[in-house]
């Protein structure tokens, strides 16, 4: 079934862009975003003032870029939860809250106990799901589905990819009929443009990244930074490694750097970097590219992943993974790919079974 990967987690990594092309599937029309399966349930988004993304794991990661894109797109305020810390507070919802849910499975209990909990306050609840017919879509008001494919492997790659890109999707959907998004023509084309991206990534640093792992074999902690949409994917490519390779990892918001954790680098501490292109920010760039020369100033070893022809970090960084120009929301999708090839290289490098980390499973039924 493997089909000559090496692992499934190989198969699945290198299945991202038919993940997210099946996914955006029949998802667009006439230049819009229009959801089929939200036909009908304009409601859903105009009788709203909030928004909550509940869920565990990969998937609240996906749901933080879901934040920073519902909340430019459909103007509505969007906070995300864990879904084991939202349900045992007294959370301020009601009808006037949607509730997000992401789950790979649908079956998580944290995330399935947070949904029913958010219905019976009067929320209301759509659901995010790669499993037809699972527990969770059945349980809440709306469903939309990701299509990436059954996922074997215990850490989650394809899967985490299409959420993000049914998060674009409703965000672009809720902001059609919420009009606050009058002219969706260029996101789509950075929707669409996406699967060829993420398979030029695939195809341009998969060896690099590997090369890079495994030099690395030997390291102790690993950090990541990223402001923006970068932040959860510097929360995402610590996870990976954790879970597969064993190895002490942290991600940062790169601006909280000087607010504590920068006294962590020493010199020949690796730290990968996002940076965010300079044509959606020169500021927010500008702010990277100083917090790289603050680590590197004190010995970091900077792995910076950066767009194409950005040369402002070059004089800063150790090695310099490139990804293709994308918009702003759309630049995640394509970052979180040498990451997760970086994980599965310094597992494999370890001689570690990538696709059954020790002390996890596939899906927690269990609260
Ligand atoms: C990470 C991973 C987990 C899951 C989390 C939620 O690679 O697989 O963090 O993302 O347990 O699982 P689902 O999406 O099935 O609810």
């Amino acid at each position: 079934e493997k089909g000559g990967w090496a692992s499934f987690m190989a198969k699945e990594v290198s299945e991202q862009p038919e993940a997210v092309a099946n996914t955006i599937r029949g998802r667009i029309h006439d230049g819009q975003v229009v959801i089929p399966e939200l036909d009908g349930l304009d409601d859903l988004f105009l009788g709203i003032n909030r928004v909550i993304i509940t869920a565990c794991g990969t998937a609240s990661y996906a749901a933080l870029v879901g934040k920073y894109a519902i909340e430019q797109w459909a103007r509505v305020a969007v906070d995300v939860e864990l879904a084991h810390e939202f349900r045992y507070r007294d959370p301020v919802i009601g009808a006037d809250t949607l509730v997000v849910s992401i789950s790979q499975s649908g079956e998580t209990m944290d995330t399935l106990m947070a949904v029913k909990y958010a219905r019976e306050r009067g929320a209301r609840t759509l659901s995010i799901c790669n499993t037809q017919g699972a527990t969770i879509p059945r349980e809440s008001d709306a469903v939309v589905y990701t299509h990436a494919g059954p996922e074997v492997a215990v850490a989650s790659t394809k899967a985490f990819s299409a959420q993000i890109t049914a998060l674009l999707l409703l965000g672009l959907h809720m902001g059609r009929v919420r009009g606050s998004v009058a002219d969706a023509s260029t996101d789509v084309d950075e929707l669409s443009a996406l699967p060829d991206k993420i398979a030029r990534v695939l195809a341009d640093e998969n060896e690099h990244v590997s090369q890079l792992a495994g030099w690395m074999a030997d390291t102790r902690s690993v950090l990541f930074l990223g402001r923006h949409v970068g932040y959860p994917i510097a929360l995402e490519g610590a996870l990976k490694l954790k879970e597969i390779s064993y190895i002490h990892a942290e991600g940062f918001a790169a601006g909280e750097l000087k607010h504590g954790p920068i006294a962590l680098i020493e010199p020949g501490q690796p730290v990968f970097v996002l940076v965010p292109s300079p044509r959606h920010s020169a500021l927010v760039h500008s702010k990277v590219v100083s917090n790289i020369q603050e680590i590197r100033a004190r010995g970091a070893r900077v792995i910076v992943i950066a767009e194409e022809g950005d040369a402002a970090v070059l004089p800063f960084a150790d090695e310099v993974i490139r990804i293709p120009l994308a918009g702003a929301m759309f630049e995640p999708l394509l970052a979180v790919v040498p990451l997760q090839i970086f994980a599965m290289a310094l597992a494999t490098a370890k001689g570690l079974d990538v696709d059954q980390p020790r002390n996890l499973a596939k899906s927690v039924t269990v609260e």
